[in-house]
């Protein structure tokens, strides 16, 4: 059912280059769990030492750092719902607050959401810079930062969850345009005669192509997720590839000096040195892994926490890997480079190994009997890791 939804809203947004407001695209009967979710996000994010990390508290509309000190202090407790957590450390003041990277607080949240995603990533493609979630909490009446869009690239997928309603408005191009001269924070109130109203419920989402002007307004207290569909510059894409090739290069321990070049013809010498230092092979890797990290872990730019817990570790148990996570793999020399939840991995290429990969990418359990025993290769040690981080489910 999903993936025709997902296709209807690729087709009515014109491949995400128009707004769209799709109703009950989140199954009603899911909120709970994601609005528990939310909460534990909240726990764990306080809990953390480095503060303020892509977190913006408003109050009143203003970024406000006490308010900010005192979110840190009073983390929800587990009986309380997020909006009388809001009330009682806010003292009841209209507030706003934006986490960035909720992915990363939440295991069970990227799990559901890279389930959740698989229909649109098969229509819509990879997007190079990966998908990463936000959310916005709170009362805090229009977005505190105003009219604005996202950078070229940055496809928006807006969820609303609630409990209360959203008022999200986008306008033409060419009407904002007209009326701001292209400012981004022009004050709302002035530009809502060409404004275009979407009333969200619970389990709404509005799809934001990234060159349309927007805002939301909530009144009532609600949190709406955000899902950041990021297709990278070119530019930002290739310093990642140049940093790549040269930690490939790092690891490669050969020696091999090259021959004297010819001295006055630099023609000849640039095209004699290219033959001997050529970057195409670890140019290719670089792509093919920086590819692979992603499809590992559903797209999403952070790698899974290496906090899973490991349990059930009885040679007899059987695992296979969590839906809907592959690890892409591929053999260089005696190494196999292989990718799980994010997560870069060496192993040796032993054949049995590559076959257990082999096995599991297409479904198949594997108990620790199953790894070859070898000095090489620890079937234990392997499952361990996988469990820990949270690339295996237990059959
Ligand atoms: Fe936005």
């Amino acid at each position: 059912m999903q993936t025709n939804r997902w296709s209807e809203v690729w087709v009515q947004t014109d491949h995400m280059r128009k707004p769209l407001h799709q109703k009950s695209m989140i199954p009603k009967e899911d909120l709970p769990f994601l609005n528990n979710c939310y909460k534990k996000i909240f726990q764990g994010f306080t809990r953390q030492s480095q503060e303020h990390l892509g977190l913006k508290v408003f109050i009143d509309q203003q970024r406000d750092y006490e308010a900010t000190q005192a979110f840190m202090k009073n983390p929800p407790r587990d009986e309380e719902s997020l909006e009388e957590w809001g009330n009682r450390v806010f003292e009841g003041r209209k507030f706003g607050v934006v986490l960035n990277d909720i992915q990363n607080y939440s295991p069970e949240l990227m799990e559901y959401m890279a389930r959740f995603l698989q229909p649109l990533l098969k229509v819509a493609g990879l997007p190079s810079g990966g998908l990463g979630l936000l959310f916005f909490v709170g009362n805090y009446g229009f977005t505190p930062f105003g009219v604005h869009k996202e950078n070229t690239g940055e496809e928006g997928f807006l969820f609303h969850i609630g409990p209360g309603e959203k008022t999200f408005y986008t306008w033409k191009t060419e009407d904002y345009t007209r009326i701001s001269n292209g400012s981004n924070t022009y004050p709302p109130e002035e530009l809502m005669d060409t404004a275009i109203p979407h009333e969200l419920k619970p389990g709404d989402m509005m799809c934001i192509p990234s060159d349309v002007y927007h805002i939301g307004h909530t009144g009532d207290f609600s949190i709406s997720m955000v899902l950041d569909f990021l297709n990278s510059p070119a530019e930002q894409i290739k310093l990642k590839m140049a940093a790549a090739v040269k930690k490939l290069m790092e690891e490669d321990t050969g020696f091999h000096p090259l021959q004297p070049l010819p001295f006055e013809d630099t023609a000849l010498a640039q095209e004699k040195l290219l033959a001997q230092v050529s970057l195409q092979e670890p140019l290719q890797r670089a792509a093919r892994e920086y590819i692979m990290k992603l499809q590992s872990n559903g797209v999403f730019y952070s790698p899974s926490r290496a906090d899973h817990p490991v349990e059930d570790l009885s040679p007899d148990t059987a695992w296979k890997l969590k839906d809907p996570f592959p690890i892409p793999y591929y053999v260089n020399g005696d190494e196999l480079v292989a990718f799980a939840r994010g997560h870069r991995i060496k192993w040796p290429a032993s054949p049995p190994l590559v076959q257990i990969l082999k096995d599991w990418n297409q479904g198949k359990s594997i108990r620790v009997h199953d790894f070859p025993s070898s000095d090489s290769v620890n079937g234990f040690q392997i499952v361990c890791y996988l469990l820990s981080i949270g690339a295996l489910q237990k059959v």
